[in-house]
């Protein structure tokens, strides 16, 4: 019988991914999740994020919570096989907090593109969402001043996010460590608020992480979100994991 009362601990003498668990009278498919390629270079996106951060928060921070997610994923398939309600309940922070890691690097990676790309200039790579920035905030600039003012609100680590609330509604989200946007809500685009995220490079000037990340953020795939359908982006997510 498991101790679920240190789950960390259990999860790290698991034994490597099977793809298959028997129960009773069923077999279970468990998905292994990967740490996704980025789509640009490490330094692809200097001077504003350095490569030494992209690289740490790649293939250290990312690849963790693929590595603890599917660790966890696979202790609970066992708990679910073994009808263990308890163990199945203690794992839901874990699940939660590295499925959450995972969604939304994985969404912010895909938010960013290096300064002076197509995909960076705004308004023209996004032309109907800055259309909705202008009629939702009055302008870009009152727009950037309202999102800098979330996300520097921010207590602890967390993450900020435009996102679409209903057909041509946008709003402003936080949300506290890692999670994810996966209720009626669209993410277009967020920011990593995080320490892992700037520390590095700006040391404790975050209000200076914020102003540089605006030229970087990829406007073409923030139209393209816009533009989504709920089912769309959450099967286009679903590629991306
Ligand atoms: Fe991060």
């Amino acid at each position: 019988m498991v101790n679920f009362g240190n789950i960390w601990q259990y999860l790290a003498v698991q034994s490597p991914l099977q793809a298959t668990f028997s129960g009773n009278s069923t077999t279970m498919n468990i998905k292994t999740y990967s740490l996704p390629e980025l789509p640009y270079a490490y330094d692809a996106l200097e001077p504003h994020i350095s490569g030494q951060i992209m690289k740490l928060h790649h293939s250290g921070h990312h690849q963790a919570y693929v590595t603890n997610l599917n660790k966890a994923l696979k202790v609970h398939a066992s708990a679910l096989s073994a009808g263990d309600i308890a163990a199945q309940v203690a794992l839901q922070p874990v699940i939660k907090f590295n499925a959450g890691g995972h969604i939304n690097h994985a969404l912010f990676w895909t938010n960013l593109a290096p300064a002076g790309t197509p995909e960076t200039l705004f308004p023209d790579a996004a032309p109907t969402l800055s259309a909705e920035i202008d009629k939702t905030w009055g302008s870009f600039d009152k727009f950037k001043e309202a999102f800098a003012k979330e996300l520097l609100g921010i207590q602890g680590s967390g993450w900020g996010w435009l996102v679409k609330a209903g057909p041509s509604s946008l709003r402003i989200v936080t949300a506290k460590d890692q999670d994810p946007i996966v209720g009626g809500e669209v993410p277009i685009f967020g920011v990593d608020m995080w320490e892992h995220a700037y520390y590095l490079q700006y040391l404790n000037g975050k209000a200076k992480y914020v102003d540089s990340i605006w030229n970087v953020i990829n406007w073409k795939t923030a139209e393209s979100r816009f533009q989504a359908g709920h089912g769309d982006f959450f099967a286009d997510l679903k590629s991306l994991l």
